[in-house]
């Protein structure tokens, strides 16, 4: 008897487990990534059919269109997941959402590093009018914010229209990092424009605001270099290529989503297709790369194409690339060995000097540079002081790069390479940035991370499902103040399930979080499951 009544205890204890489980499942937050402060309550409003924005007392002008256009791309993301044919107009007037105000107090919209990105958003739970009111800095600020806002939307299948359920909302967000990036790499395949831009449209609902372009590699050229119109011969084809005002169209459709963009030419080595078109650039037939350090002639290049990006690319920063640098066949090289002999230098003293030859032409058309870690480990000292450190080959790096006085973007290859797609999405979330770094000066120059997607098995087929979910759980690492990150990944896999389903939902081919990158569902069942 005894033992049938701790069955019946233990029995009745399991099922309020569930319960709770499920019950919390249903009111979690679900907003990815999680705000700085959030508070709500457990009311209900309905979106008008007519649901506007006002921007009464807005010091932004707004004549290039950036907010008019993010509150349309609100409206269709709001309105993706179902036909809203339901009939608001029998809800009290004091239950519906009129519209969402909007105040910026800075009038300009320069896209540039260390921009305001904070914002403040209120959902009343009532009122007549009711309106949600969001606080900005800046326009980019404002854009964040309509994306929390569009994640507080549920489309409600019994009335058929937008719900905002646990009203009042109160949320104040900024981010923890200035730089959150993600990689693409055009050069090993060809991503046709719409791609990138669906890419990038894709990155502004995670809050990251970095697309680091890495556009040309050994495998091809695929941009056009009006200073040197031979570069692009080195194209995979001819219908693969940029056209500069393709690049222009690019940094211009980023910056209006408030979304960087960081060019990358990646020398001395990982440069082998310039010299398709330039043959000369090649030490020789036998010897393709590194470019030809002793040649004159490869630097007025470098100088052009940098003349030429600083027309498109505006970004503060432009990366040098730097990384696995062979130097072996410079020696073997007859005319470039007597020129290393005639100079004094070894190869590696050469490989330095290009790099440092190559950051001076860039800072001499205004950029700050950014140089994958081989750079700092082989000669950290004498690079520019206005050198951003890029980590890829493991941890700890950054530690040295902050001792070292100089800024560093994290990339470390073991758990933010997406390419990688035995790396599991905890891991993309477990990683931070400031591991081993405890002093808050060195802690700032930590500027951030970055996702990176190299393309050797990535083209328009596979590129979403490569990059969603697992860059989405990186990029909460880097917005969310550390305090409120799960410590253990775990507890946040229905939340990022649900971030992964409203993805798909918009249309974004991100994959289930089951499993490696990019793998197909394991079974029938619940997206939410998967
Ligand atoms: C919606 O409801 C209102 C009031 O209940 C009614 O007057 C109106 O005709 C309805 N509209 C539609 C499209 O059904
Ligand atoms: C949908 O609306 C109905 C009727 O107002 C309500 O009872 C129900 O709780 C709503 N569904 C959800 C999931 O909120
Ligand atoms: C460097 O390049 C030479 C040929 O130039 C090659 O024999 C050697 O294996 C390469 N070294 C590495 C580490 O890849
Ligand atoms: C190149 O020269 C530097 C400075 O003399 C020296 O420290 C370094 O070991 C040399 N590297 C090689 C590969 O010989
Ligand atoms: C951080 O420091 C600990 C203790 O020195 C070390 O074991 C660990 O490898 C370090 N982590 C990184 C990423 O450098």
């Amino acid at each position: 008897m005894m033992k049938l009544l701790f069955q019946w205890i233990f029995l009745g204890l399991v099922l309020q487990l569930v319960l709770v489980v499920s019950a919390s499942d249903f009111k979690r937050l679900n907003i990815w990534p999680m705000p700085q402060s959030v508070s709500y309550g457990h009311r209900t409003l309905y979106l008008s059919e007519d649901f506007e924005i006002s921007t009464e007392g807005s010091k932004y002008p707004d004549t290039s269109g950036i907010l008019k256009d993010g509150f349309s791309r609100l409206l269709a993301v709001v309105h993706a997941a179902h036909v809203t044919d339901g009939n608001v107009t029998h809800f009290p007037q004091s239950l519906l959402l009129k519209g969402i105000h909007v105040v910026i107090f800075l009038p300009n919209d320069e896209l540039q590093y260390g921009v305001d990105e904070s914002y403040k958003l209120s959902v009343p739970s009532g009122g007549n009018p009711v309106y949600a009111h969001l606080e900005a800095q800046t326009v980019y600020g404002a854009l964040h914010g309509l994306e929390t806002f569009s994640q507080l939307c549920h489309f409600n299948f019994t009335t058929r229209v937008i719900e905002v359920r646990q009203v009042p909302w109160s949320i104040i967000d900024q981010p923890r990092f200035s730089y959150r990036g993600l990689l693409i790499d055009t050069a090993r395949h060809y991503q046709p424009l719409q791609m990138i831009k669906k890419v990038i449209d894709s990155m502004a609902y995670a809050k990251l605001n970095v697309l680091h372009w890495h556009i040309v590699d050994s495998q091809s050229f695929p941009l056009e270099i009006p200073s040197y119109p031979k570069l692009w011969d080195g194209a995979y084809s001819i219908t693969e290529r940029y056209t500069l005002a393709d690049a222009a169209e690019i940094v211009s459709y980023a910056q209006r989503l408030g979304i960087n963009v960081l060019a990358e030419i990646d020398v001395p080595g990982h440069a082998l297709s310039w010299g398709t078109g330039y043959p000369s650039l090649w030490p020789s037939k036998d010897c393709q790369q590194p470019l030809d350090v002793s040649s004159e002639f490869t630097f007025k290049v470098i100088d052009g194409i940098l003349s030429d990006f600083s027309k498109v690319f505006k970004f503060k920063f432009v990366h040098l690339g730097g990384d696995e640098v062979n130097t072996s066949c410079w020696v073997l090289t007859p005319h470039v060995r007597n020129w290393l002999k005639k100079h004094g230098m070894n190869a590696s003293e050469a490989y330095q000097y290009f790099v440092l030859r190559t950051q001076k032409i860039a800072l001499s058309h205004g950029y700050e540079i950014v140089n994958w870690e081989e750079t700092f480990n082989n000669f950290g000292n004498k690079l520019s002081r206005k050198t951003v450190v890029h980590n890829w080959l493991g941890g700890g790096v950054a530690e040295r790069v902050v001792a070292a006085g100089l800024r560093c973007i994290v990339s470390n290859q073991d758990v933010w390479y997406l390419d990688h797609l035995d790396t599991t999405w905890p891991k993309f979330y477990a990683n931070e940035p400031l591991t081993n770094i405890t002093n808050p000066k060195q802690q700032e120059l930590v500027i951030g991370g970055e996702v990176c997607l190299w393309g050797e098995h990535i083209d328009g087929s596979d590129i979403e499902q490569t990059i969603w979910p697992r860059a989405a759980a990186a990029a909460e690492r880097l917005w969310t103040p550390y305090e409120k990150l799960a410590k253990d990944p775990r507890q946040v896999t229905g939340r990022l399930a649900h971030f992964r389903c409203l993805l798909n939902q918009r249309g974004v081919a991100a994959a289930p979080l089951a499993g490696p990158g990019r793998v197909a569902p394991e079974e029938p069942g619940s997206c939410y499951m998967q």
